[in-house]
This record gives C-alpha cells, sequence and structure tokens, in this order.
C-alpha cells in the first residue's frame, strides 16, 4: 500500500493532533509504517465531530428526565410469569418454527475488552469452573446446537441458526483460532461468522488522541452498538439477506444463563409483530444499578423507548412503587435484544449517525516525553461508546419480555474477590438453576440446608430444562450431580 506521509501530515495539522508524529525521527521504518497504517485508518472528520458532541453533551447542564418518563405499559410487557401456559405455548410453537425455517440468527456481543474480570483473553474463552469446565463459548454453541434439534423435533426440518460473533481487535483472532481449535464445537462451520467491529481513538480531555507509545495510538472498542456500523462495514447484513435471515436475538457473550435464540423470547416478538423487543428482568432494589426501559415522552409527542440508566434518575424516582408494591421503573435491561432484520437494515443505513456517543472517563497508558509508557494511576483521558440499545428511539412496533431473572441471568463482569457477577456467583447459578430443573422434570434435589450444590445438565441434554422427565422423574438427587 502507497502511504502518504505529506498527506497525513496535512490532515494532523488541519486537525490539530499533530503531536501524533512526535516522535517520527526516532522510529524504526517498521514502526513508521506501523503508525502511518493506523493514522490512514483514522477517520479525522468523523473523530472530530465526535468529540465535539461529546465535549457539547457534557457541557449542557443534563436536564432531569424524571418527570417524561413513563413505565412499559402492562399490554407490551410478555412474560413467562405474566403470559397464560397457552400463550407461553404459542410462543414457544412460533419461535421453534422460525428456527427450523432457518430464519433465526444470534448476534453475541464479544468484542468488549473485559477489564474488570482481568483475564488476557477473550471472555468468551473464560471457564468459571464447572465440573465439565465449559467455556462461555462452548456453553453457548452446545444451546444452539440443541436448540436445533428441538425445532426439528417439533417441525421435522432442520433449520441453522446462523451464529454472528462481533469480535474486536482484542478478541478477534484469539476467538476465531478457539473456534477452530474446538471444531466449532459441532457447529457447521459455515454457520459460525466471526466479525469485527471498529477501534476508536481515545482522546485526552482537551481533544487531543491519545499515543500510547511512540508509534501506536491508544484506542477502544466503541461499545456494544459499534455493532450497527460493523453490520454494514463487514457485510454481515448482505450475509443475513443471503441466507434469508428473518429475526435476529442479539446478546452479551458474558451471561452464563444466556438462552441463545430464545425461541419464546423470538415467538413473542414475532407474534406481537415487533421491529424490536427487549428483555428485562425486575430488578433486584430500588437501588440496583441497572438501566430501566421506560417510554420518554416530551411535551404531548408520542414518547421514544429509551434505556434510562440508574445514574441519570433521583433516588426517589428508582423508588416509586405501583399500587401492587411493585417498583414503577422496573424493566432492567440485560442485553438481551430483539431485531428484525428489516429493522436492522434501517438503523444501519439511516441512524448509525444519530447514535450518541457516551464518554467513559478511563486509565488510559499514554507515552511520556521519553517515548515511555506511563500506566496513570487515575483517569486521565475518555474512550467513546456508543449503546446497542440506543436504537430502541427508531422503533414503531417495541415491546418488552420479561424472563423469571434466574432462569436466566447471571452476568460474568468480575473477578472474584468482587461481592457480585464473579466466576462463583455465575458457577453457582448454574448449579441453582440445573438442581431446579430436576425438580421440575419431577425427580427429587436434596439439599441441606444453606448448602451450595454442585449440579450440572449439559446443554446438549437440555436447553431449558426440557427433556429430563424420563431420565429424573421419581429419582433423587443430590450433590454432586452431572448429567451428559
Ligand atoms: P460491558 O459493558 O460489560 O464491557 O459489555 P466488557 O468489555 O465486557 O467489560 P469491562 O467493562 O471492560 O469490564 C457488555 C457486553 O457488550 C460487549 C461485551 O463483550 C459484553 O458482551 N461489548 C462491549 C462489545 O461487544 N463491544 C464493546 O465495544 C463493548
Amino acid at each position: 500500500m502507497h502511504l502518504d506521509m505529506a498527506g497525513i501530515s496535512h490532515t494532523l495539522d488541519k486537525h490539530g493532533q499533530q503531536h501524533l508524529l512526535q516522535f517520527w525521527d526516532t522510529l524504526r521504518e517498521e514502526e513508521r509504517q506501523s503508525l502511518l497504517h493506523q493514522l490512514e485508518h483514522v477517520d479525522f472528520q468523523h473523530v472530530d465531530k465526535m468529540y465535539q458532541q461529546t465535549k457539547d453533551s457534557a457541557g449542557i447542564i443534563a436536564q432531569s428526565i424524571d418527570k417524561f418518563m413513563e413505565p412499559v405499559p402492562s399490554e407490551l410487557y410478555g412474560g413467562v410469569k405474566r403470559n397464560t401456559a397457552e400463550e407461553l405455548k404459542d410462543f414457544l410453537s412460533k419461535g421453534l418454527h422460525a428456527v427450523s425455517n432457518g430464519e433465526v440468527a444470534v448476534i453475541l456481543l464479544a468484542g468488549g475488552q473485559g477489564t474488570r474480570l482481568g483475564v488476557d483473553y477473550p471472555k468468551g474463552m473464560y471457564s468459571v469452573g464447572l465440573p465439565s469446565n465449559k467455556t462461555l463459548y462452548q456453553i453457548q454453541a452446545e444451546r444452539i446446537l440443541r436448540l436445533q434439534d428441538l425445532a426439528k423435533e417439533s417441525y421435522g426440518k432442520s433449520g441453522k441458526i446462523r451464529w454472528y460473533i462481533m469480535t474486536s481487535e482484542h478478541t478477534k483472532h484469539a476467538t476465531e483460532t478457539f473456534f477452530s481449535q474446538h471444531d466449532y464445537f459441532g457447529l457447521d462451520k459455515k454457520s459460525v461468522v466471526i466479525f469485527e467491529q471498529e477501534m476508536l481513538p481515545c482522546f485526552d480531555f482537551d481533544g487531543k488522541i491519545i499515543l500510547e507509545s511512540p508509534s501506536k495510538i491508544a484506542s477502544a472498542p466503541g461499545g456494544n452498538g459499534g455493532l450497527y456500523r460493523a453490520l454494514l462495514k463487514e457485510k454481515v447484513l448482505d450475509d443475513m439477506s443471503q441466507n434469508g435471515i428473518k429475526y435476529v436475538h442479539a446478546c452479551g457473550v458474558d451471561n452464563i444463563l444466556v438462552r441463545m435464540a430464545d425461541p419464546h423470547f423470538i415467538g413473542y416478538c414475532i407474534a406481537k409483530n415487533l421491529e424490536c423487543g427487549n428483555k428485562v428482568v425486575a430488578k433486584t432494589d430500588p437501588n440496583e444499578a441497572v438501566g430501566v426501559v421506560c417510554l420518554v415522552r416530551k411535551n404531548g409527542t408520542k414518547g421514544i423507548w429509551q434505556v434510562v440508566e440508574y445514574s441519570e434518575i433521583l433516588p426517589e424516582t428508582a423508588q416509586r412503587r405501583l399500587s401492587d408494591g411493585s417498583l414503577m421503573f422496573n424493566a432492567g435491561n440485560i442485553a438481551n435484544h430483539f431485531f428484525t432484520t428489516d429493522f436492522l437494515n434501517d438503523i444501519c443505513r439511516q441512524h448509525d449517525d444519530d447514535l450518541p456517543y457516551h464518554i467513559a472517563k478511563k486509565k488510559i497508558p499514554y507515552v511520556d516525553c521519553h517515548g515511555a509508557t506511563i500506566k496513570p494511576a487515575k483517569p486521565n483521558g475518555i474512550k467513546m461508546e456508543k449503546f446497542i440499545f440506543d436504537v430502541f428511539q427508531f422503533a414503531n412496533r417495541f415491546a418488552v419480555w420479561e424472563p423469571i431473572r434466574s432462569d436466566e441471568f447471571a452476568p460474568l463482569k468480575n473477578a472474584d474477590g468482587a461481592s457480585d457477577d464473579t466466576p462463583t456467583t455465575a458457577r453457582n447459578a448454574v448449579f441453582d438453576l440445573h438442581a431446579r430443573f430436576i425438580s421440575r422434570a419431577g425427580g427429587e434435589f436434596i439439599r441441606n440446608e444453606g448448602e451450595q450444590v454442585v449440579c450440572e445438565i449439559s446443554p446438549l441434554v437440555s436447553y431449558g430444562g426440557e427433556g429430563l422427565e424420563e431420565r429424573v422423574r421419581g429419582k433423587t438427587f443430590e450433590s454432586p450431580c452431572i448429567i451428559d
């Protein structure tokens, strides 16, 4: 590739980023090539706009959103305990039917850096220490395999669930190698598509891009809302259309209980003719720091759907209760979204530029005047992120779906030692759920008061507790119990 040094230098001057070449004279030829290559890939006009936008929004004194918030109305609130058994059956059939027709895909959000967990490989490759030692990726792959079988049993047609895995510079190569080394965990290699989201430069508080080393720009993945740009750029939308995908379940990599391509959720969204849906769970308490889905309606408008972060509202708003005692704003977001591919196409082609950047102040390694990389002790710059759920505002047909929280949500965010969302809490959530699967299927699981049991059922045997009756009914089980 021909690298145009003069052109780049001019561009840097124009955008006030000339400092990125401050070590130029000291660089070896391959370092120069590498730096030029990085600079060529920065869209400086976009970067200026992005920084300006975040600066402008930081300057505005946040207008209280509380008085514009309305809870999700009950007619748009489906769920395992909200719908009748007959309705649930209907949703399940619709979901399985779509799977058997090959119309369903999963987008896995696996581009994050997982800094809190603190391992130097992708989170999907993490094993929380189940007896089988399966990693998150393997558990997810096996749930897809089992669901494909269930759909085939119901409809006689074996549709493939396409699995799109969004990675970033940090996670792509390792993820590809891992899947290939494990033979795609039994999935058809052709139906697993690993793609990459863009990295964005990190800035100091004056809008200067930070140099991490003399020849490297500090950069970070642009948040899970980087999905929309990546879907277009990496031609994932084309792949979806070529493969007849109509419905997409997008979910985070780090929820060990995630129901991949959840047929209840998808079937519910199909039955309601939604273009976008969101899985939500009841908050554990008013102060739980999760975003809540609500309608934000200003000045007589019809309102827009939004996830409002806990930090954006007053404590008294978070504590408001309905007459039945439940929290008024209780639709906690857990990064599980439904989209039709038509909606995704519309978002990626028409609205990506309208999605806001959110600022996170972070400790970003930077180079000092001697060329050494320094790890700062306190935040010295900003990372900019888009959020996947910021597209809800564009949805005309939107609703939420509420599963049983302990059946479906146990995120892995922190290393052991933290108070929650650790490998230990994730592992125990699996054990507890699987022990409940046994009880629900007519077995007896004996546990002593307060005892943490060990119980693991392979996803290849059961996706969501189904299919266990023959093996467990009338029998007694105790810890440790392994069914595979
Ligand atoms: P988190 O916000 O929890 O971030 O991501 P993280 O990167 O996993 O962890 P920390 O904050 O560095 O400790 C929620 C989901 O969004 C994905 C993550 O992989 C996770 O599934 N994500 C996040 C992306 O796909 N891309 C991003 O740029 C950021």
